[in-house]
């Protein structure tokens, strides 16, 4: 008889990999396997739970839609292109918009017009035609003019009539609508997708509809496409008819006239979004009349007659269960405000940063406060405000610690010689690696993508061998039992052959990454690259103790005295000796990487928001293969501001009144050739 034990390890181990190549198709865009053999897998962690119930549980992607979606659905044509919207996002735009109308529309008597107001739903749309009053076929949107035929995914949602009998509704139409879930059951996919909009997406293209119909879809239908014979005058009719035919449409449609009670209702709605059941990032403006409709047409791929009035900034307001200190790995006391998770614009926040004692007082937050919460781009979510009316009687004043709470060692805020202020920050006066979870970080900081560069030993796995005991200073990594690690959980044969490969090919390391590795307080990556030229090897860098003769760095250009007394500081530690002593062994030291071709010689460049396939760490260094440079902020030495996804406006902003070029990330790929 097989222990149940090896066959939840064997199970675990199927699964993980299952996860790994759904995380390279989704997230990275880049199968690891062929379909067949991805196929195959999933059908073997399938039959295993067929085989032993106690096996099931949520977290099997077999029950989640944590697999791929197919690609192999039929494409379809829509009858007529579904359009998408242009953005609005103040009384400005709404202004603008409006003169536009009148102008084309040619009234000069500027009577206020009627809107249709409706929710912006955050998720899929979706077209369903419908003749003699069945559903036929569901298409979702693709590119607007030809989307995937996913009929039975779609015939799973229970919003969706499949069959109509209503002499008002068109022999033949084409209803479309939005494709989502609510908030509260996007609790249980949280793990595996970034929001929910994500997760509506994966779970509508599973190529087995049973797998859509695990997830709690929702429909709510807001206009037509291709229509027979449909005699009604304004979108608002048309609403209630949707309702009467059996659909369901949002109950926060309205019918508003004039841009002042439009930005009035907007304002009222932005306070109680969050409230909502699912997301929706802003309202959708239509004029109600068809006829006008009509006259105004579209202009490219967006109708003249609807507009997106878009929230502007994403908050939230959530509770604070707790107050955790964070301690970083240079020792900064980072208070972070575990809240009540809550949907801030299609990202799930549980956690908020407080910033520092001075920020915490200012404020005076504390633990079960209300609190506002927002979040901007790909910034850190932060508190805003408390809201004091909803604080309970008993509630008390927040202490900041006066000791590590890690280690127990003094924590004092430094003095900043060039602001000739004291730091707002808090520190851990350790060294390091006395220091538990400086020492966590520093091991994490080690191994990161701009140091050693470790594949498969993430953070989490860090702490988990730290957890474990397996580590404790960086050059333990190279000392690991495999044996002991392909026993644990979540690891099998593949994974730790994985690892330790990794961690092989990481053994050969330039001089300025090995120094940047060690996270010296204000050696980075720049000062690394510097020392590391001055110093020429590791042999010399590792004979530098407390009888070394600083002075001679103070004539290195870009090293001053912050420096130097960090690097003091970090040489009289003993610990600090050990480690140094001990990657020695590890180590290969190979050159630095040289300039290939002088292409952007004088250049400089700057990015802002995501990349798509490269981290923003390989752009860099490609640009200063090729003799770039970056810069880190938006001024007139500036010759490129590359954007990405969600770019920051502000940058683009400041770039533009400084006629820097803005490019795209095709466009960068097309310099590099
Ligand atoms: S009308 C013809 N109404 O917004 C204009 N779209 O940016 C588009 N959406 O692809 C369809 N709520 O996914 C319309 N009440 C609503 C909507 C809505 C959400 C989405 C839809 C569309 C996108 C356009």
């Amino acid at each position: 008889m097989i222990k149940k034990k090896e066959i939840i390890k064997e199970y675990n181990k199927k699964i993980e990999l299952l996860n790994k190549y759904n995380k390279h198709y989704y997230d990275k865009n880049n199968p690891l396997v062929d379909d067949i053999k991805f196929d195959h897998l999933k059908i073997e962690v399938q039959n295993l739970e067929k085989k032993y119930i106690f096996l099931k549980d949520r977290l099997s992607p077999t029950i989640s839609v944590g697999y791929k979606p197919s690609k192999n659905f039929e494409k379809s044509k829509h009858r007529v292109p579904m359009l998408s919207l242009s953005n609005a996002f103040d009384y400005e735009d709404l202004k603008n918009y409006e003169k536009k109308i009148f102008n084309f529309l040619n009234i000069t008597k500027k009577n206020d017009i009627e809107y249709s107001v409706e929710p912006k739903i955050d998720g899929i749309s979706a077209s369903l035609t419908y003749k003699e009053g069945k559903l036929i076929s569901g298409v979702s949107r693709g590119d607007g003019k030809e989307g995937e035929l996913i009929t039975e995914n779609l015939k799973t949602i229970a919003d969706i009539p499949q069959t109509i009998v209503s002499k008002s509704f068109p022999k033949d139409i084409d209803i479309r609508g939005e494709v989502f879930i609510a908030n509260k059951d996007f609790e249980y996919l949280k793990d595996k997708f970034a929001n929910p909009r994500n997760a509506a997406s994966g779970s509508l293209r599973q190529k087995n509809p049973k797998e859509t119909k695990k997830i709690p879809l929702r429909f709510i239908a807001y206009t037509f496409g291709y229509f027979d014979k449909l005699s009604l005058k304004k979108q608002s009719e048309f609403i209630q008819h949707l309702k009467n035919w059996g659909f369901k449409v949002s109950k926060f449609n309205k019918v508003i006239s004039g841009i002042d009670n439009l930005v009035i209702n907007h304002k009222n709605f932005e306070d109680q979004r969050h409230d909502l059941e699912y997301d929706i990032d802003g309202l959708v403006y239509k004029i109600n009349d068809f006829e006008i409709q009509k006259r105004l047409g579209a202009v490219g791929n967006a109708p003249r007659w609807a507009i997106a009035h878009k929230f502007s900034s994403v908050s939230s307001f959530s509770k604070i269960l707790n107050i955790d200190i964070q301690v970083g790995r240079t020792g900064a006391l980072t208070p972070v405000a575990k809240i009540k998770p809550v949907n801030i614009g299609g990202v799930v926040v549980s956690n908020a940063t407080l910033h520092n004692e001075d920020e915490i007082s200012r404020k005076d937050i504390r633990v079960g406060d209300t609190v506002k919460i927002e979040r901007a781009g790909d910034v850190i979510p932060h508190v805003i405000s408390v809201d004091t009316s909803k604080r309970l009687n008993n509630s008390k004043k927040y202490y900041f610690p006066q000791k590590c709470p890690s280690c127990g060692s003094k924590v004092i805020k430094e003095y900043n010689n060039l602001t000739k202020k004291y730091d707002a920050v808090k520190r851990c006066t350790s060294e390091g690696f006395e220091c538990e979870k400086m020492a966590i970080e520093k091991i994490k900081h080690f191994i990161s993508k701009d140091a050693l560069n470790i594949d498969g030993l993430g953070k989490k796995v860090v702490e988990k061998f730290w957890d474990l005991k397996f580590i404790r200073l960086p050059h333990d990594i190279f000392k690991l039992d495999y044996n002991k690690i392909e026993k644990l959980d979540g690891w099998g044969k593949l994974s730790v052959s994985n690892l330790k490969y990794a961690i092989e090919k990481s053994r050969k390391i330039t001089l300025e990454k090995l120094i940047f590795s060690l996270g010296i307080r204000h050696i980075g990556q720049e000062n690394a690259k510097i020392i590391s030229q001055h110093i020429k090897n590791f042999e010399n860098f590792s004979k530098i103790s407390s009888g070394f003769n600083f002075e001679n760095f103070l004539n290195i250009d870009g090293i001053g005295e912050t420096q130097i007394n960090s690097l003091k500081k970090f040489f009289s530690n003993q610990t600090n000796l050990i480690v140094i002593n001990g990657i020695k062994k590890y180590m290969i030291l190979k050159k630095s990487e040289k300039t290939v071709s002088g292409k952007f010689k004088n250049k400089t460049f700057m990015f802002t928001g995501k990349l798509e396939g490269i981290s923003r760490a390989e752009a860099k260094s490609l640009i200063e293969k090729n003799s770039g440079k970056i810069l880190s902020s938006v001024n007139s030495k500036l010759n490129y501001l590359i954007i990405g996804d969600k770019p920051t406006t502000r940058k683009i902003n400041q770039a533009i009144d400084l006629k820097i070029k803005v490019i795209k990330q095709e466009d960068f790929k097309k310099m590099l050739n």
